[in-house]
């Protein structure tokens, strides 16, 4: 049987790998998408899921849009600077047929969660502004959530917003200190683990053997967040952030979990959005997460192209 899903997203190339993947795999059953904004502003973000949909024919999935400024902070939409204007690098996406849900993302969710209690999983692969106020809104969703899986965080990894801090988090650290600390069983893939499955240019020119709509959107859109990593990071490729989300469901085997005590800094300086975990147990807390500290990050890579080169897209 499939696991069903509904993924809170801030679209961005690698979250737009993320739908592909879920929609490839026999093993998942994508419900739902819900937007926020983090990479891009609300609107594209939501125009971006929509397309990515229609060229992926799944257009019949319904998405709700969500929250469009963090908590606290002002947004900074600074993963334009990774993703491109649009969040979708150079890609020319269709302008999309189908329109969002009546509900905002937050009623969305707590109306889809407690309808069906411990049957569906939780993807978040944004900053977690939707899923804090869901919670704050309605408390038994909580108890509703099957599994709450993350990207987001670097444990013992440096950051990629600031040294210190990963993206997703430090643009709404206040959400994910409420969603940390709120019993839901969560699953986090930090930079640790997605730093190490790099999908390089022989991968997207492999890929583009075959001629479909996908193949090419791959190739369009990760071409700037490709140069980017160069420029910055020094080498071939781009990682594959919020695609290693679903190995928690395709490929446990490639994950080296391990359960810990895991916070977020919201104390306002220098390491705001930094995440930590309490591996000597100073705290003595119970752990509040699993965290996938390394990975088989090339078997990942391979399994992703695999994957998509059985797409065929609109
Ligand atoms: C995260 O930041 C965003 O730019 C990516 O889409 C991913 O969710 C990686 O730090
Ligand atoms: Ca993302």
């Amino acid at each position: 049987m499939s696991t069903r899903i509904i993924i809170d997203t801030d679209p961005g190339v690698d979250d737009a790998l993320t739908f592909l993947l879920a929609l490839a795999s026999p093993e998942i059953q994508l419900e739902a998408l819900t937007t926020v904004q983090g990479n891009v502003t609300l609107e594209k973000a939501t125009r971006n899921a929509l397309s990515v949909l229609e060229l992926a024919n799944a257009s019949h999935i319904p998405v709700a849009q969500g929250c469009s400024h963090p908590l606290v902070k002002s947004p900074h939409n600074s993963g334009e600077v990774i993703h491109g204007w649009s969040g979708m690098g150079q890609s020319n996406l269709p302008e999309p047929k189908s329109k969002i849900v009546d509900s905002h993302a937050i009623d969305y969710l707590i109306e889809r969660f407690l309808a069906e209690p411990n049957e569906i999983s939780l993807f978040t692969i944004g900053p977690l502004t939707n899923v804090a106020l869901a919670i704050r809104k309605e408390p038994r969703i909580v108890s509703a959530i099957r599994e709450l899986v993350i990207m987001g965080g670097a444990i013992r990894s440096g950051g990629n917003i600031t040294p210190l801090a990963e993206f997703n988090i430090h643009e709404d650290p206040h959400a994910a200190y409420v969603v940390f600390h709120s019993g839901i069983p969560i699953t986090l893939i930090p930079l640790d683990a997605t730093y190490k499955c790099l999908l390089t240019s022989a991968d997207v020119a492999r890929l583009n053997k075959i001629n479909s709509p996908i193949a090419r959107f791959v190739r369009d859109a990760t071409a700037d967040y490709m140069a980017f990593y160069k420029q910055y990071e020094g080498f071939d490729g781009c990682a594959l952030h919020d695609p290693l989300t679903l190995a928690a469901i395709i490929a446990p085997e490639l994950l080296t979990l391990a359960e810990h005590y895991v916070s977020v800094d919201i104390s306002g300086g220098v390491s705001t959005g930094k995440t930590f975990a309490d591996f000597m147990k100073v705290w003595k807390k119970p752990p509040n997460m699993r965290v996938a500290l390394d990975v088989k990050g090339r078997e990942f890579v391979e399994l992703f192209v695999e994957r998509i080169m059985s797409l065929r897209g609109a």
